[in-house]
């Protein structure tokens, strides 16, 4: 419909103010990395790459057994922001985990756990990196222990937890407004 056309912001519109395709490889990022904690589902994984593109994050991280970008599933949510974003896959969550400890992230996991605060609660120090975990088993045990912080959002109804791409992007647009507060 025209109205509609007149109203939204064309393609040229959409890309003002950001980074051109030359550019976009040396501006900045956010000093924020993504962890996946054995995610199975591709469509879940898509939607977190195109969440960390959009978010200008530094990388996301595939850990154990999760679906890699080849596929016709990760396809249809991520939207071909794997060619933008940095990402890696690695064989095991808690050596990855290690390794950006050492680097100096702060380590922040996702999950309603009998010491996690409410992510409105939470102040975070960077570089951090955020852990997100399996649609079934979560977070894993020894994840939850290295972590510096567990936050969770607050469920008001009956639902035990939300789909793990959901929480992803109320947690990491509220720590990227933060920081850029
Ligand atoms: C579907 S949940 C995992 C299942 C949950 N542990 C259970 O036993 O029902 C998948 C992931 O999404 C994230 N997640 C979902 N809802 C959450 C919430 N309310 N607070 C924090 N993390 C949440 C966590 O990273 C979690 O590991």
């Amino acid at each position: 419909m025209r109205w509609c056309k007149m109203l939204q912001k064309n393609k040229t519109e959409l890309r003002e103010g950001k980074p051109s395709r030359q550019e976009y490889g040396t501006v900045q990022k956010h000093p924020i990395v993504v962890v996946l904690d054995n995610l199975n589902s591709a469509f879940n994984i898509g939607v977190i790459f195109r969440l960390a593109e959009a978010l200008l994050l530094e990388k996301v991280y595939l850990c154990g057994d999760c679906p890699l970008p080849d596929s016709r599933k990760f396809q249809t949510t991520a939207k071909r922001s794997e060619k933008w974003i940095a990402w890696e896959h690695k064989s095991d969550t808690k050596d990855t985990v290690m390794e950006l400890k050492n680097e100096g992230y702060k380590i922040v996991s996702a999950e309603l756990s009998h010491n996690s605060i409410p992510y409105t609660e939470a102040i975070y120090e960077y570089p951090t990196a955020f852990i997100f975990g399996n649609e079934k088993k979560g977070v894993s045990e020894d994840i939850l222990e290295l972590s510096d912080t567990v936050v969770h959002l607050p469920i008001y109804g009956m639902a035990n937890s939300l789909n793990v791409s959901s929480c992803a992007s109320v947690m990491l647009y509220d720590a990227i407004v933060a920081l850029r507060s």
